[in-house]
């Protein structure tokens, strides 16, 4: 196996594979309230970049739904921790943030869409990526749309599957 970069150390917990263990929650003012699944893949190869793909199912038909993925840093000496993020919707993110003990507070810093995307349109999105006392990681995702301020979207935990 290759060694992490250094550079990647503060994040090492979040590395390998997650699988939802209860089915995540979603919900929004203006659709109806729904469950899911998702796996989490985060891996590197060396460089001072973590690698990640994300992809949530409906959780009885196991259908695939939201697929994400990119890549995270870390500016090197601190806290500070930047996604570079590409969503099978049709919208690409960066989104920056703090990253504290094991805990990652993220937010939109960069958004663009497709010209054709779906409407309404995500203008902000905020998340927290949680690593728990039971070793299980959690994530809460608010969103704001064109017509909705911001409020929770998602929120889910996982176990590592490996
Ligand atoms: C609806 C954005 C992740 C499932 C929506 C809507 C937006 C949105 C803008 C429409 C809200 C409205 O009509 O007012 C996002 C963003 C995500 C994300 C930005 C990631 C950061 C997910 C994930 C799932 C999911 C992981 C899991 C399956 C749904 C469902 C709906 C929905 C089922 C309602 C039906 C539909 O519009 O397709 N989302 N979403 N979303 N989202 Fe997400």
């Amino acid at each position: 196996a290759v060694e992490l970069n250094p550079a990647l150390q503060l994040l090492d917990w979040l590395l390998g594979t997650w699988e939802s263990d209860e089915p995540g929650t979603g919900g929004f003012p203006t659709i109806k309230p729904f469950r899911y699944k998702e796996s989490l893949h985060f891996s590197h190869v060396g460089q001072p970049v973590i690698n990640f793909m994300f992809n949530a199912f409906h959780a009885e038909t196991k259908k695939p739904l939201h697929r994400e993925c990119g890549f995270i840093r870390l500016q090197p000496g601190t806290n500070r921790v930047a996604f570079v993020i590409a969503q099978n919707s049709g919208l690409v993110e960066i989104e920056e943030g703090e990253l504290k003990g094991q805990q990652l507070s993220l937010q939109t810093h960069a958004l663009a869409r497709i010209s054709f995307a779906k409407e309404p349109h995500v203008q902000q999105i905020t998340r927290v990526f949680q690593l728990l006392p039971d070793g299980r990681l959690e994530q809460t995702v608010f969103m704001a749309t064109d017509n909705q301020p911001l409020m929770q979207h998602l929120h889910i935990t996982y176990h590592r599957s490996s």
